[in-house]
C-alpha cells in the first residue's frame, strides 16, 4: 500500500472512501466543513439521525455520488491512540466497500500535523492479515492500494514524507513480526530464526552472530541446549547489533525468548494450552522487528538484540524434571518443572548481554500463564531493578498504546526459588508466579540495569483488536522503538 500527502481541502479530494476523524462536539466542524454543502447538508442529518457523537471507536457512513464518506469518532481526541483506532476503525470501512483509494482528511487545524504519524501507524497496522495458509482467499480484494493523507496544515515537504517512510518502517517490521507469529511451527524451527535474523542483517546493515551446535556447548549455552534436548532441532543464540552513524549517546541490549514450540517437554502441556504455543517466539519475533526497524529510526544508541532459540519437546533426550544446569555465569538451578523453560533458555542470553557491560538490558518474554491472570491479554507485566528504567517504558508505552504495568519484585519471594539441591529452581510457589519466573531472570544479569517485560497476554490476540486481526500483535516493538528514540 503506497502512503501519500496531500494538502488539498477533503471536498477537492478523490477517493473511494474519503475518512474523517471527528472529536465530540465538533461533528461538522474541521475537515467535514470542506466537504461540498451538499454533502455537508446530508451528513448533518444522519449524524443527528443517528445521534452520532464522534465517541472514540464510533463511526458514521454516508454514500455520495462522488464516494463514500465516514465520520471516525476520536472521543476529545487527546489521546494519539484514538487516532491509531480512528485510523483503524476507517481501514475497516474501506474494507466494507472494497476501496481502492482512501483519503483520511484531518483538517485545517495547526494540530493536524501531530495526527499524521498515529493515523499512518494504526491505517498500516490494520491493513495486514495472514492469508498463507487459505486456499481460497476470502475474495478478491486485496485492500487498499493508495492511502493519502489529507490536510491543508500538513508539510507535503520533507518532514511530513520522512515521517510517513519511518512509521511505515515500523509498521512494516510490527507486521513481520506477526508474520513469525503466526507461522506454524513446524516451519519456523530455531534454524528458520537464524536464517531469518542472517536475512535481517544482511537487508538492514546489521552485524549478526550466530552461535550453534558445538559452539552452544564451548560458550556454555546449557539453558539452550537443556530445553533444546527433546527436540530434532537444535537450538541458537542470535546476536544483532545496530550502530549507529554518530558515536552512541548509550548501548543498550534487549533479549527476546525465542521458544518456536512449547510442548511443556516432559512436563507436558494439556492439549488446550498447546494450540497457540507458536506464540512463545514473540519475544524473539519482537527484536527481530525492532533490529530490522532501527536503521529508518536512527536514533543514536547502539542496540545489542539477542534472541535465545530452542523448540520445547519432550523427545527420547529431553531433559527431566530433578536435573541440574548449571549457567555460564556458575549460577546453579534444579528443573523442577520443563514447561517453566523460558526462564532457562533466556538465563543463558542475559549472562551474554550483561558481559558486554550494555547500560541496560531489557527483556521481552511470552514468560507466565499467571501474568494473563493478573494482567489478561491486553496488558504486559513488567518488572526491573531499575525505577527509572521500568518508569520511562511504561510511560513510552503509553504513547504507544502498549500497555505495561509495573508488579512488585518482592525480595522475601526469593524463598519460593531456593534450592535444597542446587541454588535455586525454576518454578516457585503456587502464587505470584510471574514474579518469581522474574526473580529467576534476576540471577542473571549481574549490576546491570535491567527491566523485564512479560508479554504473555498481548503478544497474541485471540480476538480482533482495534487495529490488527486475531494472532501475533508485534506487542513491544513500537515501545522499544519510542524508548530508543527517547535516549538519543
Ligand atoms: N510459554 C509459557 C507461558 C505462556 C502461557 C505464554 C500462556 C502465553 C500463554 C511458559 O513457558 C510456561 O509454560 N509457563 C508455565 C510456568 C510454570 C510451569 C511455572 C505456566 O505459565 O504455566
Ligand atoms: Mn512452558
Ligand atoms: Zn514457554
Amino acid at each position: 500500500m503506497d502512503v501519500k500527502l496531500s494538502k488539498k481541502p477533503a471536498g477537492q479530494i478523490d477517493a473511494d472512501l474519503i475518512a474523517i476523524p471527528v472529536a465530540n462536539g465538533s461533528e461538522l466542524k474541521g475537515a467535514v466543513a470542506e466537504l461540498p454543502a451538499a454533502v455537508r447538508k446530508r451528513l448533518a442529518e444522519r449524524v443527528k439521525q443517528a445521534r452520532f457523537e464522534a465517541k472514540a471507536g464510533s463511526t458514521l457512513s454516508l454514500q455520495t455520488d462522488t464516494g463514500d464518506v465516514v465520520l471516525v469518532g476520536v472521543g476529545d481526541g487527546k489521546a494519539e491512540e484514538s487516532w491509531r483506532r480512528a485510523a483503524g476503525k476507517a481501514r475497516a470501512a474501506a474494507g466494507g466497500i472494497r476501496a481502492r483509494k482512501v483519503a483520511v482528511c484531518l483538517g485545517a487545524t495547526k494540530a493536524a500535523a501531530e495526527h499524521l504519524g498515529p493515523v499512518v501507524e494504526g491505517f498500516t497496522l490494520a491493513d495486514y492479515s495472514f492469508e498463507k495458509y487459505r486456499s481460497k482467499k476470502p475474495n478478491k480484494y486485496r485492500g487498499p492500494r493508495t492511502l493519502v493523507v489529507a490536510s491543508p496544515a500538513i508539510a507535503a515537504g520533507a518532514a511530513g514524507r520522512a515521517l510517513v517512510a519511518q512509521t511505515t518502517a515500523v509498521s512494516d517490521a510490527v507486521c513481520m513480526a506477526r508474520d513469525l507469529v503466526n507461522e506454524m511451527s513446524s516451519v519456523k524451527t530455531p534454524s528458520y530464526l537464524v536464517s531469518t535474523a542472517r536475512r535481517i542483517a544482511r537487508e538492514a546493515g546489521l552485524g549478526c552472530t550466530i552461535w550453534q551446535g558445538k559452539r552452544l556447548e564451548k560458550e556454555k549455552m546449557r539453558g539452550i541446549l537443556a530445553v533444546s534436548a527433546g527436540s530434532i532441532h537444535g537450538g541458537a543464540l542470535i546476536k544483532l547489533v545496530y550502530k549507529p552513524k554518530r558515536k552512541p549517546k548509550s548501548r543498550i541490549a534487549v533479549v527476546g525468548k525465542g521458544i518456536t514450540f512449547d510442548s511443556g517437554g516432559l512436563s507436558l502441556k494439556p492439549p488446550k494450552a498447546m494450540e497457540t504455543m507458536k506464540l512463545d517466539m514473540a519475544g524473539a519475533a519482537a527484536v527481530l522487528g525492532l533490529m530490522r526497524a532501527l536503521p529508518a529510526c536512527a536514533p543514536q544508541v547502539e542496540v545489542h538484540g539477542y534472541i535465545a532459540t530452542a523448540e520445547n519437546m519432550p523427545g527420547g533426550r529431553a531433559q527431566k524434571p530433578g536435573d541440574v544446569i548449571t549457567f555460564r555465569n556458575g549460577t546453579s538451578a534444579e528443573v523442577l518443572n520443563t514447561d517453566a523453560e523460558g526462564r532457562l533458555v533466556l538465563a543463558d542470553a542475559l549472562c551474554v548481554a550483561a558481559e558486554s557491560k550494555p547500560d541496560a538490558i531489557i527483556d521481552l518474554a511470552t514468560l507466565t500463564g499467571a501474568c494473563m491472570v493478573a494482567l489478561g491479554s491486553r496488558v504486559a507485566g513488567v518488572m526491573g531493578n531499575d525505577e527509572r528504567l521500568v518508569g520511562d517504558l511504561i510511560a513510552r508505552g503509553r504513547d504507544t498504546g502498549e500497555r505495561l504495568w509495573e508488579l512488585p519484585l518482592v525480595e522475601d519471594y526469593m524463598d519460593d526459588i531456593r534450592s535444597t539441591t542446587a541454588d535455586i529452581k525454576n518454578i516457585g510457589g503456587s502464587y505470584a508466579g510471574t514474579i518469581t519466573a522474574a526473580l529467576f531472570l534476576r540471577c542473571f544479569v549481574g549490576e546491570r540495569k535491567w527491566a523485564h517485560i512479560d508479554i504473555a497476554g498481548p503478544a497474541f490476540a485471540e480476538k480482533p483488536l482495534p487495529y490488527a486481526p486475531r494472532g501475533g500483535t508485534g506487542f513491544g516493538i513500537r515501545t522499544l522503538l519510542a524508548y530508543l528514540s527517547s535516549l538519543g
